[in-house]
């Protein structure tokens, strides 16, 4: 039983989300995401459109989700990979390297990015669409 953990704020769920998310499953059988509480994004400075606990509804919807887990820091992902037992901790390759220090602790592989597409793209693209 392999298991996976990746994070994200996966707000305006798009085919890069769905890609990365796909592909972090097919490394194994269980896949956990930390999602980004809306605290937390204010401290990241970014500002989710959708609530945690809608963009939570969504993501465990999907198939390749088995479970979603608040983030609320950037120190808590030791303590995430130890307490569920994590073999691999994945990230979409703009974050290549950040994340190294887990090596200690787990496997770590970033994944390339599906390109053309954000979710600030898309709040980009709305702003001159009708
Ligand atoms: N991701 C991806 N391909 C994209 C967009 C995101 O693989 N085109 C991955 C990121 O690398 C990360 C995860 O999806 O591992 C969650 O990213 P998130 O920051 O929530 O999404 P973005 O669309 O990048 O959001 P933003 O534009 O607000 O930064």
């Amino acid at each position: 039983m392999k298991r996976i953990l990746t994070y994200g704020t996966f707000d305006l769920l798009h085919k890069g989300h769905v890609r990365l998310l796909k592909r972090a499953r097919d490394l194994g059988d269980n896949l956990i995401v930390g999602l980004s509480t809306d605290d937390f994004n204010s401290i990241k400075g970014k500002r989710a459109y959708t609530s945690f606990e809608d963009r939570k509804y969504i993501l465990e919807a999907l198939s390749c989700v088995d479970r979603v887990i608040p983030e609320n820091s950037w120190d808590q992902k030791i303590h995430d990979v130890m307490t569920n037992n994590i073999d691999i901790f994945v990230m979409g390759d703009d974050w290549k390297g950040k994340f190294d220090y887990l090596k200690e602790y787990c496997e770590v592989i970033y994944i390339p990015r599906t390109e053309g597409i954000s979710t600030t793209k898309i709040k980009q693209d709305l702003e001159s669409f009708n």
